[in-house]
């Protein structure tokens, strides 16, 4: 049996078990995946002496894990972290399952004019999934301004970035606000939201962040964060399985599996 895990401190609230079970039911799979409550001082170790086939990584030891690997791949180097491991060597899935969940979705990056809300690890992912998108622009806002000109720094270093329209296409929020239990809490006010715009949340608990409540009410289409959380697993699957699993497995039972533990 290959043995599987997630690795972060805190851990006890990853749906990341129930995710990996699920697929390994559905395609038969002799696996299993478990959480480890990894601290910072025990990351070391634990490098030096797990036994798995492959992990996920998550907060806080997605930068820190990278002098411990052997290699990294191409997409985790450029970002600068890593959420997914095999045999030593460091992937980056994030931006793969935010790509995924927008394709699931049915809308089309190519062309379009994005702000990214935020200018932590995941906004970072997610930049550099909406350049291989190929959209026309992006832009940051976030709280801490150096943080956003740093980033936007970095994606203007390999990104030409078109000069943004006034009224962007996509908003993506890549902040915490609204993530239960302060689920009242929006990063946007109900006046800046506009009909016509489509509003992406990482967050996935709860499944419909209060922005996106608002967003709908205002007539913009809406994504959640939990595709993107489904499809990153099912990229990390596919790189310690081999093969494409995403095509093969049934992604509306596995939102309901994940859904049953978030109520
Ligand atoms: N669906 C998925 O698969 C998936 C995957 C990865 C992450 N996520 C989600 O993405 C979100 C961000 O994660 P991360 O890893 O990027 O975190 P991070 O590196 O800690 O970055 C957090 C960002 O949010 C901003 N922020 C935090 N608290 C804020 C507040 N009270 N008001 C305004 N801005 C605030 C921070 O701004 P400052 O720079 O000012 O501190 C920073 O830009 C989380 O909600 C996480 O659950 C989802």
């Amino acid at each position: 049996m290959k043995r599987f895990a997630v690795i972060g401190d805190p851990i006890a609230q990853s749906l990341s078990p129930f995710l990996h079970q699920e697929v390994y039911h559905q395609l038969g799979l002799d696996a299993s995946f478990e959480k480890i409550h990894v601290k910072t001082n025990e990351l070391h170790t634990f490098m030096n002496s797990n036994e798995l086939d492959g992990f996920n990584v998550t907060i806080p030891h997605k930068q820190s894990v990278i002098p411990l690997l052997d290699k990294l791949n191409e997409s985790a180097k450029i970002i600068g972290a890593v959420n997914c491991v095999k045999n030593g060597k460091g992937f980056n899935t994030d931006w793969i399952g935010f790509l995924k969940a927008l394709e699931i979705n049915g809308l089309d990056l190519k062309g379009k004019d994005c702000v990214i809300l935020g200018a932590g690890g995941a906004a970072r992912a997610i930049a550099f999934g909406l350049i291989q998108a190929h959209v026309n622009s992006i832009s940051i806002n976030n709280r801490t301004q150096n943080t956003a000109k740093q980033l936007l720094d970095w994606i203007h270093s390999f990104f030409p970035n078109n000069d943004p329209s006034e009224i962007p296409d996509v908003i993506i929020n890549c902040t915490p606000l609204g993530m239960w239990p302060e689920t009242e809490s929006t990063p946007m006010t109900l006046n800046e939201i506009k009909p016509n715009l489509i509003l992406v949340d990482t967050i996935y608990n709860p499944i419909e962040t209060q922005w996106l409540k608002l967003g709908k009410e205002k007539g913009a289409k809406t994504i959640g964060g939990l595709d993107m959380f489904i499809a990153q697993g099912l990229a990390s699957a596919e790189i310690w399985f081999g093969g494409n699993i995403t095509d093969k497995v049934d992604i509306s039972a596995l939102r309901a599996v994940l859904k049953q533990r978030l109520i």
